[in-house]
């Protein structure tokens, strides 16, 4: 986690990397600091917490050098405090760090014995003692640092500046993302781990690839490899603008998400979807095409057409699909599961990304494995895709991010098209993720013959209804926002549901937990009555969701037996069911809809009554404690 900012240019370079700072902050807010050039000198400046207390610091100061970096942090090794906030200094040498070197132990050890002495906990510092002693002999900031890149195992990227070459940076990365804004000829450049960051300055920018080196010199930026090899970079041009990410009037992140799900989900789905005739056929998801190529649409009407035959034989000769994923990603792809199963007939296993990459799976050489990821660069999903393609397996993303790393590695790509998402809690790639789960399962079942035309038909105007029943929810947003003042005064919730309803259980919890603070469960409802019931008395709240599918009577009868305990219930239920309202204090009416569209709309209500209580508590909802966006570390 922790996002990275540097900057080299004619402005002053604390306001561009503040600035880069916020956008960056949803990736860790344990501290801030930054280090900026001021009469040949690195003047550091850091604090502890969220960026707002380092900009309380840097109220009146200005800095006409124009070089400078910045760190925003997400704690690894050593607490959350100031000693321990980047940018890390040795003597002369600044870094910032984004990742973890694994060999930090050992390397300690050894720069100790070589008299170095260490100021914080990290293992971010290490680096600037390692670049401070490779200065010696060098000629530049770039020849210092490629001296110690073989020193150091991990996953990590970092920025070094130093006073020695004060005109000078140097970006590495090995692992979590780097992206470089080039303006007006090299002259003005923005580093930063997020595009977000360099939007307002440029559109246009290069992405470092694992093992490349970038080297800043006010008048240039050139490329390498770990060899030394010069490379020639292509330069991207970004087609979102950073509009996109504000709040646009809405109290939080989360809030606004929200609300953006049904147009996210149409987003998801348009693309694959055949107006006229009424079926799904999956776009440009290049199993074996050129990445670029195919990303830059540069792919001609035979191609596409290609590609599209090319999907389907892979679906018909697959027998079994694996579903990758975690938190929230991994509670998609439990939906998917049953998407998949129920409807195309193929048995599907959901793995915790975590879990999977460590317990030598069996992957037969005829599944596919489909990884879910809004980031694309969650690290246990991303070893977990190298693992499996190292296995000659073929893989298929389901992303938000374009071209991070697990977008890019994978063998097919899908896009959630959610647009950007800033509040740390998932909402809309979740949705989006279902959505696209949705044309998978369609697809797969066409390819091996186990759907009619006419069931493809159904089942595509179903889905493509989702928006339209998701924004009928969202009009009663005030209800849920009254039942979650209910809601915060208990201590404990039981999340229930049956079938494809269970996965979203565990979902509502999740999100009660990461925003409230609140010890929420999800539950098999089936399941209550081998333990759970226990835990029921009148301070637990019980969240159900029950509509009227193929287990709806079932689950009334678990809703009845928790009701006898003394719960205190909140039912989610289709249209005016009167016997769930019987049994509730709350009652939340859902459209009728198909049984996979379903998931798209319950979890509305649920994301709703966590952001509610959440915020009624005081607690920051886009920016709960403890958690960052993006998990590039195990
Ligand atoms: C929960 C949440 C996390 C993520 C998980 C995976 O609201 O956001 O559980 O879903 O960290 O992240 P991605 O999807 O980026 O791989």
């Amino acid at each position: 986690m922790c996002g990275i900012v540097g900057y080299m240019g004619p402005k002053d370079p604390k306001d561009v990397i503040i600035h880069g700072l916020e956008t960056l902050e949803y990736r860790g807010y344990d501290s801030a600091g930054i280090s900026v050039l001021n009469q040949g000198k690195y003047e550091r400046i850091r604090a502890q917490g969220k960026l707002v207390n380092l900009k309380e610091k840097l109220e009146g100061k200005s800095f006409p050098g124009g070089v400078g970096i910045g760190h925003t942090r997400w704690a690894t090794h050593g607490a959350p405090v100031e000693k321990n906030a980047h940018p890390h200094k040795v003597y002369q040498v600044n870094i910032v760090h984004n990742g973890i070197i694994e060999n930090n132990e050992e390397l300690r050890v050894e720069l100790k014995k070589q008299g170095s002495v260490f100021e914080s906990d990290t293992d971010s510092e290490l680096v600037a003692h390692l670049v401070h002693y490779a200065n010696d002999g060098a000629n530049n900031l770039y020849e210092a640092v490629i001296k110690i890149i073989s020193k150091l195992e991990g996953a990590y990227s970092i920025l070094v500046v130093s006073e020695e070459y004060p005109d000078q940076i140097v970006a590495f990365k090995n692992g979590p993302p780097l992206v470089i804004g080039v303006c007006d000829d090299a002259r003005e450049v923005v580093i930063a781990s997020d595009i977000q960051a360099i939007m307002p300055y440029t559109k246009d920018v290069v992405y470092l690839e694992d093992n490349e080196v970038a080297f800043l010199t006010g008048e240039s930026v050139s490329y390498f490899d770990i060899e030394g090899k010069s490379l020639d970079k292509k330069v991207t041009t970004i087609k979102w603008d950073a509009e996109q990410a504000e709040k646009q009037g809405y109290e939080h992140f989360m809030l606004k998400e929200i609300y953006e799900q049904p147009r996210a989900v149409s987003a998801a789905i348009e693309p694959h979807v055949d107006a006229l005739k009424n079926t799904v056929s999956l776009k440009n998801v290049g199993f074996g095409l050129d990445y670029d190529k195919l990303i830059e649409g540069d792919l001609t009407a035979d191609e596409v057409a290609a590609d599209i035959k090319s999907t389907l034989d892979t679906f018909k000769n697959l027998e079994r699909v694996f579903i990758v994923g975690c938190g929230t990603s991994f509670y998609a792809g439990m939906v998917g599961e049953y998407y998949i199963e129920n409807l195309a007939k193929v048995p599907v296993e959901i793995e915790l990304a975590s879990e999977f990459r460590y317990r030598n799976p069996i992957i037969p050489k005829d599944s596919l494995v489909i990884f879910i990821t809004q980031s694309g660069e969650t690290a246990d999903t991303l070893a977990a895709l190298r693992q499996v393609k190292s296995e000659g397996v073929k893989t298929l993303s389901i992303c938000n991010v374009r071209r991070s790393s697990i977008d890019r590695e994978s063998d097919g790509h899908l896009y959630m098209n959610a647009g950007v998402e800033v509040g740390v809690a998932s909402t809309k790639a979740f949705v989006t993720s279902l959505a696209v789960l949705n044309l998978i399962s369609i697809s797969i079942a066409k390819a091996k013959g186990e759907i009619s035309e006419e069931k493809e038909s159904r089942l595509l105007m179903g889905l493509l209804e989702a928006p339209k029943h998701m924004d009928s929810v969202l009009a009663y947003s005030h209800f849920f926002s009254y039942a979650a003042d209910t809601l915060k005064k208990f201590k404990g919730f039981l999340y229930m549901g049956r079938g494809v309803n269970y996965p979203i259980a565990l979902e509502g919890a999740l999100k009660m937990k990461e925003l409230a603070y609140k010890h929420a469960e999800g539950y098999a409802a089936g399941e209550m009555k081998h333990g759970p019931l226990a835990l029921i008395d009148e301070k637990m709240a019980i969240v159900m969701v029950a509509p009227k599918d193929a287990l709806y009577d079932k689950t009334l009868s678990n809703l009845e037996e928790s009701k006898a305990r003394g719960g205190a219930i909140i039912s989610i239920g289709t249209g005016e069911d009167e016997q769930l309202k019987k049994l509730s204090e709350h009652y939340l009416s859902l459209p009728e809809a198909h049984w996979t569209v379903n998931p798209l709309i319950e979890v509305i209500p649920l994301q709703l009554l966590s952001y509610y209580v959440a915020d009624s508590l005081g607690n920051d909802v886009d920016r709960p404690r403890n958690l960052a966006k993006s998990v590039t570390v195990e």
